[in-house]
């Protein structure tokens, strides 16, 4: 059977708003499929929402509307959130879809038969917000639960009960025998010493909580909603329901989860499938948690990093690459929107971005945006270069296979760092002087050139947009999503075309600018915010409104105005007045717009600008053509010559005017 890789993001409370948080694992979960995908692995990625519980009975109370409509609202967030972060997720799962539903009943039917689930009383206490039973001392009157400063709950009553005493010595087997079942190394200790210290049987039903699954045979009593959670890893795959058949391509998982779910993962969840007596998943691997002042960043303190801010500022690839490079996978790590502002002016634009930029426009000036391959003897590809690369592609896999993230990435710079310096060694621009047609200026370019072929290539996983937008500019085609780096050969025959268009993949930011910028957002709800002053209408300029037609803020909302760099640009047959240019809008895919200035700007005179689109228009045909959005552009005279708006300083595409 062909190896194949399924991989797992926790599923997301619906009680709080998507943060950088859930974002963080999910996308790690995303470029890791990434990674295996581009090596031609058969492989599932899945994520979704956990939906029931008492505390989703609770903020649904507090909010006034019924459960279910307070889910399926804050499950449109998450799923908007990640689809804008650019997540590609083979599967959603909610708890509350019927087929999960089903599953979990069967598998409870299963421990049941098994001898693993009894009747009793239970009486203790409860956090709702961690979905666990606290272990307390009994004196205390109103205890607190230690994470979320919250008072916990009094519990008293019928429950059905897992025989968790039972399976110490098999999770003590499995942690021994399989090393490799928790990672890091300090966790799986972690949970070794937890299960050493003995096992109380598992609370497993309860009948004060009404939002949740209830136990067959028995509906007063509603399923404990970590039993009902954790099984979605095997419902969604197919198991016990037939809504997809995927069980037996995918299982066993490997499950990325933060350390403040360590223990239902790899305690709870292995006990569960062992009596049962299902496969267990292949590993859990924890991650820390990404702090803000050195606190977890979170809903509890209200001090995370927000989505739509880092959207204002920063490209996807940005904060994804951010988020792999700074912090260790497995460690606890300080994030902070300056450190990400020098991660990328140092990696991305002085790096990679610069790279690439400085080698396509010596092809553009030197070989007329032809890249030359070496062709007579004597013009071969740099060896040192070639092996050094050689050895950087294979440090990365090992490094990113083994969930190293950043320390694959700091191999993949060492590979642009080492192409960067031969360029500057071997000064073409000297070489050009000289004669612009030697053999070694063929090769030094020759050489940069294939160097960044195979670092993009490389990069796919933690850069897919501008990765994909460098290999288009540098004339290749394909998607390097698909095309493995392992088995791409350093010099193969290639079918390259032209270079015309070149933008910076990644502009330069300003800190200080973005900083201030940043601070004032937080300061100022968009509410809040006064209408901007007029300038005094002149007889030439359209009056602004009168107070009866002004719109409210709610109307301009509606209106999606991005920030893009025009891709390419020409002319379309047969019309004076049209230009067709592609556009980057900082989403996966580039755009086609069609813009009505033909007469007052030449096609290279837009390539690589940054202008302002209208990026929520409906579609409309123009000579066959479609447009999928328009330019924005100043009408000035009687004649109403058209000025492309655009910015005096950098921008990242996709960034939202407001
Ligand atoms: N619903 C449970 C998981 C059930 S999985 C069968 C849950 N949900 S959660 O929404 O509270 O958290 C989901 C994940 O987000 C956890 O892995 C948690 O560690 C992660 N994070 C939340 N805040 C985080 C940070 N500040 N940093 C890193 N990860 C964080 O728990």
């Amino acid at each position: 059977m062909s190896e194949t890789f399924y991989v797992t993001t926790p599923i997301y409370y619906v009680n709080a708003k998507p943060h950088i948080g859930h974002a963080y694992t999910t996308l790690v979960a995303d470029s890791l499929t990434r990674f295996k995908r581009q090596r031609g692995i058969d492989s599932f990625m899945l994520t979704g929402t956990d939906e029931h519980g008492i505390n989703i009975e609770r903020a649904a109370e507090a909010r006034g509307v019924p459960v279910k409509q307070h889910v399926d609202s804050i499950v449109e967030e998450f799923k908007a959130a990640f689809a804008r972060l650019g997540v590609d997720y083979d599967l959603w799962i909610r708890t509350t879809d019927p087929y999960h539903e089903a599953s979990v009943q069967k598998l409870w039917g299963i421990l049941k038969e098994r001898g693993y689930i009894y009747k009793g009383h239970y009486e203790g206490w409860f956090c709702g917000s961690c979905n666990e039973f606290k272990d307390v001392d009994e004196k205390t009157d109103q205890p607190v639960c230690a994470i979320h400063e919250k008072p916990l709950d009094r519990i008293a009553e019928e429950s059905y009960f897992f025989k968790f005493s039972a399976m110490q010595q098999r999770l003590l087997d499995l942690y021994r025998d399989h090393p490799e079942f928790v990672q890091p190394e300090v966790r799986r200790n972690e949970v070794i010493s937890f299960v050493q210290g003995g096992l109380k049987d598992l609370s497993l039903s309860r009948v004060s909580v009404k939002w949740g699954i209830p136990v067959p045979d028995d509906p007063a009593h509603t399923i404990y909603v970590w039993f009902d959670a954790l099984a979605n890893y095997i419902t969604a795959l197919g198991w016990g329901n037939d809504h997809y058949q995927g069980f037996d391509r995918y299982w066993p998982a490997l499950h990325l989860v933060g350390k403040d779910i360590l223990r239902f993962h790899a305690v709870y969840w292995p006990a569960f499938l062992i009596a049962a007596g299902i496969e267990l998943p292949r590993t859990v691997f924890v991650h820390g948690m990404l702090l803000r002042g050195g606190q977890k960043m979170g809903k509890t303190l209200g001090n995370a990093i927000q989505l739509n801010v880092l959207h204002g500022h920063f490209t996807n690839d940005m904060i994804r690459y951010f988020l792999l490079r700074e912090v260790a996978f497995g460690q606890d790590g300080e994030v902070t929107y300056e450190a990400l502002i020098d991660r990328v002016n140092s990696d991305l634009a002085d790096g990679l971005g610069n790279l690439a930029s400085r080698t396509l426009t010596m092809i553009k000036n030197y070989f007329d945006g032809v890249p030359p391959r070496p062709q007579a003897a004597g013009t071969e590809f740099d060896e040192d270069v070639r092996s050094i690369l050689e050895s950087a592609k294979a440090a990365f896999d090992g490094e990113f296979g083994s969930l190293n993230f950043s320390r694959a990435l700091e191999a993949a710079w060492r590979g642009i760092a080492r192409v960067d310096k031969y360029i500057t060694d071997h000064h073409p621009w000297k070489l050009a002087k000289q004669d612009s047609n030697s053999d070694e200026l063929r090769a030094v370019i020759a050489t940069a050139y294939e160097g960044l072929r195979h670092l993009v290539l490389l990069t796919v996983p933690a850069l897919p947009d501008a990765t994909r937008q460098i290999w288009r500019q540098m004339g290749l085609g394909g998607e390097p999503l698909h095309i493995n780096p392992n088995t791409t050969t350093w010099g193969e025959g290639l079918d390259i075309s032209k270079i015309y268009a070149i933008s910076p993949a990644f502009p330069k930011l300003n800190k200080e600018k973005i900083m201030a910028e940043i601070d004032s957002e937080s300061t100022t709800a968009p509410e809040a915010q006064p209408p901007q002053p007029q300038t005094a209408p002149t007889s030439k300029i359209e009056p602004a409104k009168a107070d009866s037609e002004k719109i409210a803020i709610d109307d301009f909302v509606k209106i999606d105005l991005r920030v893009a760099t025009v891709l390419e640009a020409e002319r379309v047959p047969k019309s004076d007045k049209l230009l067709r240019i592609i556009v980057d809008v900082g989403e996966p895919q580039s755009r086609q717009i069609l813009a009505g200035i033909a007469e007052y700007y030449k096609p290279e005179d837009l390539v690589g600008r940054k202008i302002v689109v209208v990026a929520n228009l409906a579609p409309r045909k123009m000579r066959g053509l479609e447009s999928n959005g328009m330019l924005l552009a100043a009408s000035v005279g009687e004649s109403g010559r058209p000025v492309i708006a655009t910015f005096a300083e950098d921008v990242p595409n996709g960034a939202r005017l407001k």
